[in-house]
């Protein structure tokens, strides 16, 4: 049987929708959410992905300010705008996007965001968090993952399950491991020095690949039934996009898949509102 294709498209779609009415109300109440964006130098898949954050933030009810600054802009001045923003009352958020050009080093930069409006989840105090199982923002396409299990695969209990993440890295892999953890999965974590690595997905009831390679998992290391997420948004040689997964060959043998794109991607943002939601109510009580 054809596997279930999970709509990351639609599941997105529905999350801003619940926010955007879950922003109506608190706008009654005189509360707007706002989002600062930063974006340094002229990286163009950096701009389209500010470009379409300022946008969910505009269909929710958001506010964005915007800050794009030229590639030149130095560590410290870049520090004082997050300290101004960190300081500002009306700012629930800040998002500085990634990559920063060479000279700016990203751990100073993400150590500098207030942990209370770090709304990417990428500051220590929110990964700690995460991992001691506090409160706290947590990375948004980790996080979308979980939500494409929950609402993607009706009837689909993750407790209990065998996952195994292909992928160790801090914005991926390890919240996803931590996460699945705390759904009570049993998880593995693989990565470029795992041994067997065929074997070692093929215990997964869900196989979860964020290596960032294409077409790395291919149908031998699927477990007949298993749900496959694909974070993975490659170029392959003809420069369309496609997964870390052989989709067309896996699809065969799975009992659900995401496909790239429309799968995992759209989620990333959907996620990034719903944090910058929390962040204001977090706020709104301060
Ligand atoms: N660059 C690529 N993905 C991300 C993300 O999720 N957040 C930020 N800040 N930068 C990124």
């Amino acid at each position: 049987m054809a596997a279930k294709i999970i709509d990351g498209k639609l599941i997105s779609s529905q999350i801003k929708d619940e926010l955007k009415e879950k922003t109506a109300l608190l706008k009654e109440k005189g509360i707007t959410v706002t989002l600062a964006v930063i974006l340094v130098g002229e990286d163009p898949a950096s701009q389209v992905y500010v470009r379409n954050k300022k946008r969910a933030c505009e269909y929710i009810g958001y506010n964005s300010l915007s800050y794009e600054l030229p590639a030149e802009t130095s560590q410290e001045e870049l520090l004082k705008l997050i300290a101004e923003l960190n300081s500002r009352k009306d700012v629930d958020g800040i998002l500085v996007q990634m990559p920063l050009p060479g000279h700016i080093d990203e751990k100073t930069v993400i150590d500098a965001i207030d942990p209370s409006k770090d709304v990417d989840g990428f500051h220590p105090m929110n990964v700690g968090a995460l991992c001691i199982g506090e409160k706290g923002f947590v990375s948004c396409t980790p996080a979308g993952v979980i939500q494409l299990l929950k609402r993607g695969c009706e009837n689909f209990d993750i407790a209990g399950k065998e996952c195994v993440i292909v992928g160790r890295s801090n914005i991926v892999g390890k919240p996803m491991a931590l996460l699945m953890l705390r759904e009570n999965a049993t998880v593995t974590i693989a990565h470029s020095k795992t041994k067997n690595l065929e074997e070692v997905c093929k215990r997964a009831d869900i196989l979860i690949a964020a290596v960032g390679k294409a077409g790395v998992i291919t149908a031998d290391h699927v477990k007949d039934g298993a749900v496959v997420i694909d974070v993975g948004i490659n170029r392959n040689e003809e420069g369309k996009l496609c997964g870390d997964v052989r989709y067309d060959e896996v699809a065969g043998k799975a009992y659900a898949i995401t496909p790239v794109p429309g799968g995992v991607g759209p989620m990333t943002i959907a996620m990034l509102m719903n944090n910058c939601y929390e962040a204001a109510l977090m706020h709104m009580n301060q």
